[in-house]
């Protein structure tokens, strides 16, 4: 199951889907300009097919294959945050295949930082489509054990490349008038961008409750279903005023007193520092979901930075329903 980056380019090129590491999170790769191949990825992690893919690419020239128009502004981030955490969405080439853009007319690309990553996509000559290697609303991947134990024998293999180093999905960011929108938030704020832009205002980004919790295509990003991210034990935000038995707790920073209450207690970050948070937020999830506990609690981080990613996918979590 496990591949080496020249095996795994190899399988690329003949159409299979392996999934690699990135910086932020596993992705479940294929070629991008192979029809059969995207619709393997759909099929293996039980996606809608309404729910477009982020294409990777290694090199910027190889965004020209990909994209029909790219706005100033998008040019400004792209130089200053790739290789890095940042997907840009913008208008497709027609060449580009509807599969991949769930039938927009836009399409997401990044050039992920893990260096691994980038000779897995010059070795195997196409830019690959890459959403995260997890089944559908399912908890991301960030390391090759997790993938395996959700995609394991529904792929053609897997590239270890040890733990992700960001830990959460990379902010996606669209333009609407070529004005800058956070779909999804990430390692790269909106602070960030705006500072990049030299803009003088707050970036806009698309809230929680701007969307439906039904599926629905009509969102301006559709995989930001509210419904997203989760465990399979049911997952509730903040400290509850009373613990029944067998709670678990994702504590951040200094933790509550009475903490014997919880069966099961994990910290995000001891010194609430929130980038060590979001690099431990999906393995301690995956963690305390294998506990066979009644319920997780998880305790919020401040909303600046990257807590405002933790947070969003925290929250996510909670409104899904186990199954
Ligand atoms: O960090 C990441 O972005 C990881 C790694 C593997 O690169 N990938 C990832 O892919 O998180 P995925 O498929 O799980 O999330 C892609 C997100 C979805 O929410 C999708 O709706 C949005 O990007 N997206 C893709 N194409 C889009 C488009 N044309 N317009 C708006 N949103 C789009
Ligand atoms: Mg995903």
């Amino acid at each position: 199951m496990f591949l080496s980056i020249e095996k795994a380019a190899e399988v690329l090129k003949e159409g299979g889907i392996v999934a690699i590491p990135t910086e932020t999170v596993y992705g479940l790769a294929g070629n991008a300009f192979d029809e059969n191949a995207v619709a393997r990825i759909f099929a293996a992690k039980e996606r809608p097919y309404f729910d477009p893919l982020i294409v990777h690419i290694a090199e910027f020239n190889e965004l020209e294959t990909l994209a029909e128009e790219i706005p100033e502004n998008a040019k400004l981030l792209a130089e200053k945050f790739w290789p890095g955490p940042l997907t840009l969405v913008l208008p497709k080439k027609t060449s580009v295949s509807n599969l991949i853009t769930g039938g927009l007319s836009t399409i997401a690309v990044r050039m992920p930082k893990k260096q691994i990553a980038r000779d897995i996509i010059k070795l195997a000559g196409v830019p690959l489509a890459a959403p995260s290697a997890n089944m559908f609303q399912r908890l991301s991947p960030t390391n090759a054990s997790h993938v395996a134990e959700q995609l394991g024998s529904r792929i053609d293999g897997i590239v270890d490349g040890g733990a992700c180093e960001v830990g959460v999905e990379s902010t996606v960011v669209g333009f609407e008038n070529g004005i800058p929108v956070v779909y999804r938030p990430g390692a790269v704020t909106g602070e960030m961008i705006a500072e990049c832009l030299g803009m003088g205002y707050e970036i806009r980004r698309i809230t929680l409750n701007s969307q439906l919790s039904t599926l629905n295509s009509s969102l301006p990003s559709p995989g930001l279903l509210n419904k997203h991210y989760c465990p399979s034990t049911p997952l509730f935000l903040g400290l509850p005023s009373e613990v029944s038995e067998n709670c678990g707790l994702l504590a951040f920073g200094e933790l509550p007193r009475n903490l014997r209450v919880f069966a099961k207690v994990l910290n995000l970050s001891e010194k609430a520092c929130a980038t060590e948070a979001a690099a431990n937020l999906y393995g301690m999830l995956h963690e305390l979901d294998s506990c066979k506990l009644s319920r997780i609690f998880a305790m919020l981080l401040p909303p600046v930075g990257l807590g405002n990613a933790v947070n969003d996918r925290l929250r996510r979590a909670a409104l899904s329903l186990p199954n």
